[in-house]
């Protein structure tokens, strides 16, 4: 059961961009507690007994003992893609929702990869090696524009049609390949299959999720499709690429050079030496998985699972949440009591709680229910007074996990 205490109070760890406070009050006031860092265990136990919301980003690991030490805790909104840091089955059993942001960095790995075909495109990498050996290149030879060059995208999603946009605009002509039909920016063409992508396109740019099909996708025989002297870029995952197949390329020749920010092996910390057979070559731009690490980014991280969390608070909406069934009901009208209830997915719940409501002479207006594995979740909008035990009554029902009456 969840009486609604009034301001709700949030714990944000792990230096949260500060666009989130002001996000979490979209729907109502919201007290902000925030932590350094990511705390260590025990410091994370007290802490979280005090929450009824969580934000972190990758490094708090919350699993079953930390949500046993969370009685109150409603939700939790990871503050980055990545949502294997907590439990999410775990979560979801106790009626809490896990929210991500998974858009809030789109904007800026397209960015980086239009900046890498750019880059690519006019030898610069090994220019800016030669220059800081004293070496002065100024030659014409393998620079041109991209204006006019053909630019095969796989995977037109968020990123992949962003970046669809942005290179069209610099003249590129652009195909794409997408596991779907996925309606075309501008004048952008799809292709049905990876080899003719691989064979037409300047620079090859990867934006696929690691799947049992994207990975090792680039392997030896895809690049050997590829047109002699263009580009491969992966900014997307490690595991899409064939390194040393890739590697094998660029010492042939057959590329001219690449760009890659993601890597099978990286390191887990910044103490960690990175090794990979691709240093060694000049006309490479090798990042360490920083395609979406921006200023801006973070702050649009920080608005979109902040606002998730606090149209959960207020609203009960589960909308975009990764561990649990999704209801969307709009806002509360006004004089109706919102009752949302997180239960057991197993035959005659709803029977029983509308009895509850019935019994406590409720009338409900409205009535949402979708389920999710062994979890459904309930809102019903509620007219007329409700007797002051009410949330008791229905919190007691066989199957209930947590009950909550808004508005
Ligand atoms: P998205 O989910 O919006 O788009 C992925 C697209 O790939 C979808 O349209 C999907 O249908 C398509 N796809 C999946 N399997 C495919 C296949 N076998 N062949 C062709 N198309 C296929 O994802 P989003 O946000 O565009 O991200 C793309 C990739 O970029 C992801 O791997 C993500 O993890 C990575 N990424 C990397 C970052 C970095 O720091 N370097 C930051 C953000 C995302």
């Amino acid at each position: 059961m969840s009486a609604a205490r009034l301001p709700y109070g949030a714990l944000l760890l792990e230096d949260l961009h500060a666009d989130a406070d002001a996000a979490l009050q979209a729907y109502g006031q919201v007290d902000v507690e925030r932590l350094p860092g990511s705390p260590e265990r025990a410091e994370l136990l007290a802490a979280v007994g005090r929450a009824e919301v969580l934000g972190i980003r990758s490094r708090t690991h919350v699993n079953g003992e930390v949500l046993d030490a969370a009685p109150d805790l409603l939700a939790v909104a990871c503050f980055c893609i990545g949502t294997n840091q907590v439990d999410l089955e775990g979560a979801a059993q106790r009626g809490v929702p896990v929210f991500n942001a998974p858009f809030g960095n789109t904007r800026s790995v397209a960015e980086l990869t239009l900046a890498s075909i750019v880059m690519l495109m006019r030898g610069i990498p090994r220019k800016m090696q030669a220059i800081r050996q004293g070496v002065w290149m100024k030659s014409v030879a393998g620079a041109s524009e991209v204006r006019g060059k053909t630019l095969g995208i796989v995977g037109y999603g968020n990123i992949g049609s962003q970046l669809s946009v942005l290179a069209s605009g610099h003249g590129m002509h652009v195909f794409y390949m997408d596991l779907g039909p996925k309606l075309p920016h501008g004048n952008a063409r799809a292709v049905t299959r990876l080899d003719e992508l691989l064979e037409m396109s300047d620079v090859l740019t990867l934006h696929v999720p690691s799947t049992a099909r994207t990975r090792g996708m680039i392997d030896a025989r895809a690049i050997a499709r590829m047109k002699p002297g263009s580009f491969l870029i992966n900014h997307a995952r490690g595991d899409l690429v064939d390194i040393d197949a890739l590697a094998s390329a660029l010492d042939s020749g057959h590329l001219a050079g690449a760009a890659v920010d993601v890597f099978p092996d990286e390191p887990k910390t910044p103490s960690e030496t990175f090794s990979s057979p691709l240093t060694r070559f000049d006309n490479v731009i090798l990042t360490p998985h920083i395609g979406g690490s921006t200023i801006e980014a973070q702050s649009a991280i920080g608005r979109d699972a902040a606002h998730k969390l606090s149209r959960y608070l207020f609203e009960g909406s589960t909308s975009h949440a990764v561990n649990f069934p999704e209801v969307d009901p709009g806002p509360i009208a006004e004089g109706r009591h919102r009752l949302t209830c997180a239960h057991v997915n197993a035959p005659g719940f709803l029977m029983r709680l509308n009895d509850a409501v019935a019994q406590a002479g409720g009338n409900i207006a409205s009535q949402k229910l979708e389920t999710k594995g062994e979890v459904g979740y309930i809102v019903a909008d509620i007219e007329g007074e409700l007797p002051p035990n009410f949330l008791d009554q229905v919190s007691t029902i066989a199957g209930a996990v947590r009950t909550r009456l808004l508005g």
